[in-house]
């Protein structure tokens, strides 16, 4: 059986910052209310007019993952697309990532796992690379959520945790036993209004909001159950990556690196107690992009190794929880 292994990542985050001081120019909040809560300083919002998409997001982060892989982007076998923020209602967001690649044609798929979806494409891509159908697979993570948020004060416990950006990595086929060693998934779909966008919807089609013309209407602001979110993220984190430790009959103080999806500072910081791991062995970016959702992961994963913080032969483990509820961890030998 092969083994997988990633073999380049990259990322990309639009230019325009937004400060928590820019945020109290049009809502009721302060720096210090979402420091102290979510650990945030700054995020990244698309601007009108810069060209910038989910898709084309994602394109120049996989670019610089294509190249980093040094492999040819004809020689990618699958496009996974990981967004709750695609471009299109339909198509998905892959299709347009292979036109815009230029690759004559792949695969592509789109995958709906919000703040996990980067680990269920992981695991999507081990599957296909373990039984030899798929050689090189690109996975996307991307988020364009700026557009989409109640950036009144009434959004407020929602619009300042999220940012827009994209992470991308070339998964390969290899033959030595470093690269993913297990992937877990879970999901409770009993919380799925716990944290979601409800309408539109086919559940709330388009013409039936226009009907009501009902101006208490949010249904298309996403909507979150904070506190229920906090608390569930923090025992799902702990008990996936023990999942994922004990599959593979290793113990806390073996991990290296965590980086865990960027939701919430505290919730890292919790889980790095938990652990007990040192400051320099949980890798957070929060403070400067926010919740970037699918994006978070890949986007922290190309930073960490950027600065040299993950080497040869670490033990790295990735873990995520968000909306469904969905949560995941991937286990890596590097
Ligand atoms: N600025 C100032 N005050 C605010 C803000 C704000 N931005 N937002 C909310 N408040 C106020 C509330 O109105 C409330 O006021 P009240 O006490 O007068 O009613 C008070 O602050 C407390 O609000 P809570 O919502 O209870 O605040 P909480 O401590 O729960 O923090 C937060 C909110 C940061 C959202 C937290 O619950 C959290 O991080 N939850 C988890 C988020 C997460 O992990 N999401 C998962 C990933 S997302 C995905 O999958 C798409």
């Amino acid at each position: 059986m092969y083994n997988s292994k990633i073999i380049g990542m990259g990322k990309y985050v639009p230019e325009n910052v937004v400060t928590n001081e820019d945020l109290t120019s049009i809502m009721d909040t302060s720096h210090e209310w979402i420091v102290e809560r979510t650990g945030i300083e700054e995020r990244r919002h698309i601007k009108k007019g810069d060209g910038n998409t989910t898709a084309t997001m994602g394109v120049k982060a996989a670019k610089i993952a294509i190249e980093r892989a040094k492999i040819d982007k004809n020689d990618i076998d699958l496009i996974l697309f990981a967004t709750l923020s695609p471009d299109y209602y339909f198509p998905g967001s892959g299709v347009i990532v292979q036109h815009q690649l230029d690759i004559p044609s792949c695969p592509a798929m789109d995958i709906r796992n919000q703040c996990s979806g980067f680990i269920y494409a992981l695991s999507t891509a081990d599957q296909f690379i373990k039984t030899g159908m798929y050689k090189n697979i690109l996975i996307i993570g991307s988020e364009n959520h700026s557009g989409g948020l109640d950036m009144s004060t009434r959004g407020r416990g929602v619009s300042v945790i999220f940012g827009d950006g994209a992470g991308a990595v070339a998964v390969s086929r290899s033959d030595d036993d470093k690269g993913l060693l297990s992937t877990h998934l879970h999901s409770e779909g009993q919380f799925a209004e716990e944290l979601a966008l409800i309408g539109p919807s086919t559940n709330r089609w388009v013409p039936e909001i226009l009907e009501a013309n009902d101006s208490e209407d949010i249904s298309y602001y996403p909507n979150m159950n904070g506190q229920l979110v906090f608390k569930n993220a923090v025992v799902r984190f702990s008990e996936v990556i023990m999942e994922g430790l004990q599959h593979n009959q290793l113990t806390p103080d073996q991990i290296d690196m965590l980086i865990p999806h960027q939701a919430n500072l505290r919730i890292s910081q919790f889980i790095q107690r938990k652990f007990g791991l040192s400051d320099d062995q949980v890798y957070n970016n929060i403070m400067r992009y926010g919740n970037t959702t699918a994006g978070s992961i890949p986007i922290a994963l190309t930073e960490a190794w950027e600065e040299d913080k993950i080497k040869s032969g670490d033990l790295v483990v990735l873990a995520a929880f968000g909306s469904g509820f969905t949560w995941g961890s991937a286990l890596i030998r590097w």
